[in-house]
């Protein structure tokens, strides 16, 4: 079995309904493939599945009352929430998405529901009688939760619990399982729903698209028509982040410097540049209409004072010198013509003084966030697919990650933008 779902951390919330069943099921399969499975229960859910089964088969105590009868603990929502890569309530009843539709947190699954934070993902697979799923009731408060991002995934037909046949049993745990690996592995680009992926976006400002410019990649600064100044960026943290913010419903204009990756999503506009000049000439005809700027490329410092028309020829008396010109700074650019209620994000990438260094770096160039690389860190920065960051604010703030994959990065730092787009009193 591949462990496709190695190291992923899901809650499963369990509902009333004789669909519990195949619950364990879920458990069995998501944990096969690698996943740790929390499994917060209702009240209703327990007459259905007991928490003894539940529990053996994932290896973690049931949360269902909000303390520990025997001694009292309590069983904290928000760190759920903060544990959590993902949230699926399976089955789920017309009662339970009322709730979570309505935001009634009379039990622990919605708390721990209104607990997890915009970067997590929900699903929710309803089951329940054919006149129940069709009532418009069921219908208006499935809308409101697909509109708040939630996933979800439609019941199918077939015979029903009160022996009537009709739409309204729950998914089959394998497809269900196969649909939470396809988020995972394609990532972003699959989530189909109107609304996907919930953000502080959406949440407070349904429907209107934030414009957001991002950088990414290295420059190459030609010396000749087959030599270049570069680096090693790989552009792909950029690309995560451009992503991330079109998954959240962004328009993401991307300017790429020469990599080998490739966008996915529909609302990201690519535009493919070579030199410093070129990005900045690109990133200063879209700033004025955007809302945020996130600069991930690697820019070259600096570019040969004069590319050279011919191949240079290999000198057989020894050294040559290259001259070498300041390039301009993109970032410092888009600081000095940023408007009031326009936001940037920049990255540091730094060896000694991390965070003062950063800080600087922050005032220097006008951001409002700045994105901390330690060359310390092992997995960080240039070449790897993980990345470890520490994002500090114009206030200095900050907070620090662990070592993640850099699309989990790039939720991370789509988090803190949209926060900084609402926060208006940072100006
Ligand atoms: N940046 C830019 N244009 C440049 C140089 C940098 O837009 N010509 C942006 C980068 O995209 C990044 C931030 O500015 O967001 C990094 O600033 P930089 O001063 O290059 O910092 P480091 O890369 O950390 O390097 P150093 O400390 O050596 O300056």
């Amino acid at each position: 079995m591949v462990m496709s779902l190695k190291g992923k951390r899901i809650v499963l919330g369990i509902t009333g309904s004789i669909a519990a069943y195949k619950s364990a099921i879920l458990i069995r399969l998501l944990v096969k493939k690698g996943a740790e499975v929390q499994v917060v229960i209702t009240p209703a859910g327990k007459e259905f599945i007991t928490p003894v089964t539940l529990s053996a088969l994932s290896g973690k105590p049931v949360i269902s009352e909000f303390f520990a009868t025997g001694d009292g603990t309590w069983h904290s929502h928000v760190e759920l929430g903060q544990w959590a890569d993902l949230m699926i309530v399976a089955p789920a009843t017309a009662t339970t998405l009322a709730k979570m539709a309505g935001g009634m947190a009379d039990n622990m699954l919605i708390t721990t529901y209104l607990s997890m934070p915009p970067s997590v993902p929900i699903f929710a697979a309803p089951a329940m009688d054919l006149d129940m799923f069709v009532h418009p009731t069921t219908q208006r408060n499935l809308d409101q939760l697909k509109s708040d991002g939630v996933h979800i995934i439609d019941p199918v037909e077939g015979e029903l619990a009160s022996h009537l046949e009709g739409k309204g049993r729950m998914e089959e745990p394998e497809n269900i399982v196969a649909m939470i690996e396809d988020y995972f592995i394609d990532g972003v680009h699959h989530r189909t729903e109107h609304k996907v992926t919930r953000g502080y976006h959406e949440a407070t400002h349904n429907g209107d698209k934030k414009k957001i410019l991002i950088t990414a990649g290295p420059t190459y600064e030609r010396i000749d028509p087959v030599r270049y100044i570069g680096n090693f960026s790989s552009g792909k943290m950029g690309f995560a982040i451009a992503e991330e913010c079109a998954a959240r419903g962004g328009e993401v204009l991307l300017i790429a410097g020469p990599t080998s990756l490739s966008v996915h999503h529909p609302n990201i506009t690519r535009v493919d540049v070579e030199s410093a000049q070129e990005m900045l000439d690109a990133a200063l005809q879209a700033f004025p209409d955007v809302d945020g700027a996130i600069l991930s490329a690697a820019v070259a410092d600096y570019r040969p004072q004069q590319a050279s028309g011919e191949k240079i020829k290999r000198d057989e008396e020894g050294a040559i010198t290259l001259s070498l010109l300041p390039n301009p700074d993109i970032a410092a650019t888009l600081g000095k013509i940023k408007k009031p209620g326009q936001r940037i994000v920049g990255f540091a990438l730094e060896t000694t003084n991390e965070e003062a260094n950063a800080l600087k770096k922050l005032k220097k160039k006008n951001f409002d966030l700045i994105v901390l690389n330690s060359l310390k860190d092992e997995g960080a920065g240039f070449g790897h697919d993980t990345n470890k960051v520490t994002i500090i604010s114009r206030n200095g703030s900050k907070r620090s990650f662990e070592l993640k994959s850099k699309e989990e990065v790039a939720k991370d730092i789509v988090d803190a933008t949209f926060v900084a787009m609402l926060d208006n009193h940072s100006e």
